[in-house]
C-alpha cells in the first residue's frame, strides 16, 4: 500500500513509529481510554451464554498404540501414500493423551467454561464391538475429572470420524446398518460410565462431511468413491446410527443428560435480505439438508429429496425413520462458510442457488469462504424451520497462515478479524431471540487437520509440533476478552 508515493513501512519510519514499537506509555493511554467507553447492555450476549472451545480425539491425542487402543480407519488412511498433503500422520499429533492436564490449563487460561472433546471409539472398543477396553475409558474419566476440577463443563462427542478399522473390515463400516447398531451399543456403554459428570452428549460430528468426503470424494477415511445410490445408503445408516445412539443414551444416562447431533448443515444465505429471499433460503435449508437434519427433526425424507434421488434413494423402513427422529434436546451446528447464496426462484421453483465468483474471498483453507452472516442464518433457519429451542454452535473458527515473530509472538489479526465479524452476526441472532446457548471455538490449539496434515492451523494456541510447545496467539487474548465481557470486543 502506498501513501502519496511512500510505502507503508517507510511512512511509519518517517513518522517515527512502527506497528510493533508503539511506546508502552502510549499503549497504556489507549487501553485506559478504551476501558472508559461504556458498553451498552445490548452489546452483551445473554446471561449464562456458554463460551467454549473444541477439539477431536484423533486430531490431538496421539498415543495410537497405547493402553490397548484399537486401529481406526484414520490410522489406516494416513499411512496410505499421497492421502495427506504433508505426508504426516496423527500418530503423535499434539500428544494430548499425555499432556491433557496442560491442555485443560490452556482452556482455563482463556476463561472458557465449556470444552467439547470427542471419545475415540477404538480406545473403548478396540474391535468396534465385543470386549471393552477399560483403560480406554479411563483416559476420558481422567480428562473429565480434570475439566470439572478446573470449572469447565465437559461436552462429549461420541463419533468424530475415527471408526474402528475392525468394523470397516468386517462389514464395510457405515455401508452396513450393523455399524449403526454397534455405534448405539458403544454410545450406551460410554454414557452409562460418564453421564454422572458429563451432562451434554453429541452423537455424530458432521454427517454431511463424513459421507461426502469419506464415501464420495475419497479425501477422508475410508477413502471411497461410491456411486450415488450407495452414498445415499451410507448417509441413511449414519442417520440411523445417530437415532439409535440417542435412544441408547436415553436408556443408559443419569437424569438430566442431554443429547443431540453436531452437524455442518448446508448454510443457505439470502443474497439480499428481502422476505421472499429469506423464505427461499429457508426452503433451501430444509431441502439441502433433507438427508440428515431434516429427517432427524421431521421423521421423514422430504418428497423433493426422494424425487431428486429417484432410483438412488436409500432403502429404509418406517421404523428406521422413527429411530432417526428420536427426540433430541439440542441441535449442534458447525458453521464455517456459506454453502449457498439464495434468491427466490422463478417459474415455480421455490429457490435459486447462485454461483460463487472466482473472486469470492476465503481464509487460509480454500474451502473456508468468508461469510460472517452464516453464523446468523444457520441458527436462525434451524430455530424457525423446526422450532428448535436450544442450539449450540459446536464449531466455528478459521485457519490462518500464522507467523511466529522473532520474539515468539503470533499476531493472527486475520483470525481476529474473522472471529469478530462472525461473532457480531451471532450476537445479532441471540439479540433477536434465536436460542443459541453456547459457542465452541474451533480450535483450542493447532492440530492434525485431516488431509491437510499440519499445514492448516486453526488454533487459539500455536503448537510447535517438534517440541509440543503451546503458545497463545493474539486471538487467544481476543477470545479471553470476549469471554470476560460476554460481548464482541
Ligand atoms: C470441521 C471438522 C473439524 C475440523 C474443522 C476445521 O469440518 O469437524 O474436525 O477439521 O472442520
Amino acid at each position: 500500500m502506498r501513501f502519496n508515493g511512500f510505502s507503508r513501512r517507510r511512512f511509519a519510519k518517517i513518522a517515527g513509529w512502527s506497528a510493533l514499537a508503539i511506546s508502552s506509555k502510549a499503549a497504556e493511554g489507549v487501553a485506559n481510554a478504551a476501558t472508559k467507553i461504556p458498553k451498552s447492555a445490548s452489546a452483551a450476549f445473554p446471561g449464562g451464554f456458554l463460551w467454549g472451545t473444541a477439539t477431536s480425539a484423533y486430531q490431538i491425542e496421539g498415543a495410537v498404540d497405547e493402553d490397548g487402543r484399537g486401529v481406526s480407519i484414520w490410522d489406516r488412511f494416513v499411512h496410505l501414500k499421497g492421502k495427506i498433503v504433508d505426508q504426516s500422520t496423527a500418530d503423535v499429533a499434539n500428544d494430548h493423551y499425555h499432556r491433557y492436564k496442560e491442555d485443560v490449563g490452556l482452556i482455563r487460561e482463556l476463561g472458557a467454561r465449556a470444552y467439547r472433546f470427542s471419545v475415540a471409539w477404538p480406545r473403548v472398543f478396540p474391535d468396534g464391538t465385543g470386549a471393552p477396553n477399560p483403560k480406554g475409558l479411563d483416559f476420558y474419566n481422567r480428562l473429565v475429572d480434570e475439566l470439572l476440577a478446573n470449572g469447565i463443563e465437559p461436552f462429549a462427542t461420541l463419533y468424530h470420524w475415527d471408526l474402528p478399522q475392525a468394523l470397516q473390515d468386517r462389514f464395510g463400516g457405515w455401508r452396513s446398518r450393523d455399524t449403526a447398531k454397534a455405534f448405539a451399543d458403544y454410545a450406551g456403554y460410554v454414557t452409562e460410565r460418564i453421564s454422572d459428570r458429563v451432562k451434554s452428549i453429541f452423537t455424530i460430528n458432521e454427517c454431511a462431511r463424513l459421507v461426502q468426503a469419506g464415501f464420495g470424494m475419497a479425501i477422508d477415511a475410508p477413502g471411497l468413491s461410491l456411486p450415488q445410490k450407495e452414498i445415499n445408503q451410507v448417509r441413511h445408516h449414519v442417520a440411523l446410527g445417530h437415532g439409535l445412539a440417542v435412544q441408547a443414551v436415553r436408556a443408559h444416562a443419569r437424569r438430566g443428560t442431554k443429547v443431540g447431533p453436531a452437524e455442518n448443515i448446508d448454510v443457505c444465505i439470502p443474497a439480499i435480505e428481502t422476505p421472499a429471499n429469506v423464505r427461499a433460503a429457508e426452503i433451501a435449508t430444509r431441502e439441502l439438508n433433507a438427508g440428515y437434519l431434516t429427517a432427524i427433526l421431521e421423521g421423514k425424507y422430504t418428497e423433493a429429496f426422494l424425487a431428486y434421488a429417484g432410483a438412488n434413494a436409500p432403502t429404509f423402513t418406517p421404523e428406521d425413520l422413527k429411530a432417526i427422529s428420536s427426540p433430541i434436546d439440542f441441535v449442534g451446528l458447525n458453521v464455517y462458510q456459506p454453502n449457498q447464496y439464495v434468491i427466490a426462484g422463478e417459474n415455480g421453483h421455490p429457490f435459486a442457488l447462485l454461483p460463487f465468483a472466482a473472486t469470492y474471498p476465503h481464509m487460509d483453507s480454500s474451502w473456508l469462504r468468508i461469510a460472517p452472516e452464516a453464523l446468523y442464518w444457520a441458527p436462525r433457519h434451524v430455530a424457525k424451520l423446526w422450532n428448535v429451542k436450544s442450539i449450540y454452535i459446536t464449531e466455528n473458527g478459521t485457519s490462518a497462515a500464522d507467523q511466529v515473530t522473532e520474539n515468539g509472538k503470533i499476531y493472527d489479526i486475520d483470525r481476529i478479524m474473522f472471529l469478530r465479524n462472525y461473532l457480531t452476526q451471532l450476537h445479532r441472532a441471540t439479540s433477536e431471540g434465536v436460542p443459541v446457548r453456547g459457542y465452541f471455538l474451533w480450535s483450542l490449539m493447532d492440530n492434525f487437520e485431516w488431509s491437510d496434515g499440519y499445514e492448516k492451523r486453526f488454533g487459539l494456541y500455536h503448537v510447535d509440533f517438534k517440541t509440543q510447545r503451546r503458545t497463545p496467539k493474539l486471538s487467544a487474548s481476543f477470545y479471553q476478552e470476549v469471554i470476560r465481557q460476554n460481548a464482541v470486543v
